[in-house]
């Protein structure tokens, strides 16, 4: 039998239902707050994530898909979506479009291969935002508010919102220094990859995997502490916007993030799934990314969310997404009937109901059945003696109520009954009056 790679998961039925439900909140919010969708191709240059992310990433060094493609060319399947739209923004030259800032969302597939475990997987569906071409603060506080809003509208009650800030470019300077100095002596007592950190990049010491623990990472310099005076009144004003939009957060000084190319506000959503507490999402101020990349500079922010890992934190609160309930059933006995099946379930869809017929020629009994099984409202079952009769005959199934109707009014009928059916007291489910 050939298998899924690991790390790779086939998303269908429960699990397909939770994708749609984040993916619809995600889309709809995003209409709201006037985000455009982007989609750029799921494989790139290397050069591009190379340059974008940061060649000290954990995501860099040891992530990547990488590949030569057939013209020799370096490509690599995206391990995130901030570079491609960084990218697509500078080859389109959207910095000239007059309606600055650009604000888009996407929704897609990024790859990284992590070790596999509940919640890191090598194939990840993440829905993101960003907005370039504005420094104000009001922007950092627009995403992060959005992230906030797409997981309350899905039910979750337990997200953490930590916000901390890297400071400019001077800032972060700065912060490196101290963080050399404190480090210098103890170096010898981190793994291998953190030696190598000292060297590149030190701030990656901070978000190591194998030496989380170590309590010397503890004491380690805040980046608040080295904020100059500018970087300090960005991060009060987005913590100000934040009061102002009712978003409950943490300061969070030992938010890093994973990525090389941030700078001034960072922030996560943090559930604890299982004991464990995972980031949901994650993101950030990348004011100098565009410009490394090539375009004009440009102050953008962003951030990102794991689908799987909301899709996790939503089963840990017990929040269910159900199977859709169909409309109707249409039940047919003989070919005339099951033509008229045929042409009447089509008319039924294009007016709006979810309807559903059979396809495999079983009794009645087992169509009975059948529409139980997929929680049919009404039955609608077809005879082709009523039928010349231009009459047809509905069941209700939760008052088991059967009535004859006449043909040209089943629209209607379904139209003025279905809205009453879920309220309805029925001896096959439990639900109460409220
Ligand atoms: P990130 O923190 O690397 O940020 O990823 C964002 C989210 O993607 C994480 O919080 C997590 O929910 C999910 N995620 C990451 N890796 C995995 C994995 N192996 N398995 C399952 N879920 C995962 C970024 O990707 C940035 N591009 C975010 C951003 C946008 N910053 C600015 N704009």
């Amino acid at each position: 039998m050939i298998t899924k790679p690991k790390g790779c998961y086939d998303i269908y039925g429960e699990e397909g239902r939770y994708f749609q439900k984040i993916s619809e909140v995600v889309t709809m919010l995003a209409e709201v707050y006037h985000y455009e969708f982007i989609r750029t191709p799921i494989f790139e240059s290397s050069e591009l994530f190379h340059r974008g992310i940061g060649e000290s990433t954990d995501v860099v060094k040891k992530e990547m898909y990488d590949f030569t493609d057939k013209g020799n060319r370096e490509m690599t399947l995206r391990p995130e979506g901030t570079a491609g739209v960084v990218r697509a923004y500078i080859e389109n030259k959207l910095y000239g479009e007059p309606t600055q800032p650009i604000k888009f969302y996407y929704n897609g597939t990024m790859y990284r291969y992590e070790r596999p475990q509940s919640g890191r997987d090598r194939e990840l569906t993440q829905f993101g935002l960003e907005i370039l071409g504005t420094d104000d603060p009001i922007a950092d506080a627009e995403i992060i508010s959005f992230g906030f809003q797409v997981y309350q509208v899905l039910g979750l009650k337990n997200v953490k919102v930590r916000i901390n800030s890297l400071g400019d470019k001077d800032s972060r300077m700065v912060y490196r220094q101290k963080l050399v100095e404190y480090f210098k002596p103890h170096i010898h007592e981190f793994c291998e990859d953190c030696k190598e950190r000292f060297l590149e990049n030190p701030l990656r010491i901070l978000d190591c995997k194998v030496d989380a623990q170590n309590p010397i990472l503890k004491d380690a310099p805040k980046t608040l502490d080295s904020l100059n005076e500018e970087s300090q009144t960005h991060f009060q004003n987005v913590c100000d916007y934040l009061d102002i939009l009712g978003i409950p957060y943490e300061i969070d000084p030992t938010i890093v993030r994973g990525l090389d190319y941030y700078n001034h506000t960072v922030f996560e959503y943090e559930c604890e799934i299982a004991g464990k507490k995972l980031a949901i999402g994650g993101g950030g101020r990348y004011n100098g990314l565009v410009e490394l990349l090539g375009g004009p500079s440009t102050p953008c922010v962003g951030f990102a969310s794991g689908i799987g890992r909301v899709s996790l934190a939503m089963k840990e609160e017990g929040i269910p997404v159900e199977p859709d309930q169909i409309d109707a059933y249409l039940l047919y006995v003989n070919e005339e009937e099951k033509k008229y099946a045929v042409y009447l379930s089509q008319e039924l869809r294009l007016a709006g109901f979810k309807v559903e017929t059979e396809y495999l020629g079983r009794s009645l009994k087992s169509q009975f059945k059948q529409a139980e099984r997929l929680g049919a409202s009404f039955l609608i079952i077809l005879n082709s003696e009523e039928l010349d009769r231009n009459e047809i005959k509905v069941k209700n199934t939760h008052t088991k109520k059967e009535e004859m109707i006449s043909l040209d009014t089943l629209i209607y009928y379904l139209d003025e009954q279905l809205p009453s059916f879920h309220d309805e007291e029925c001896d096959c489910c439990n639900h109460e009056e409220e």
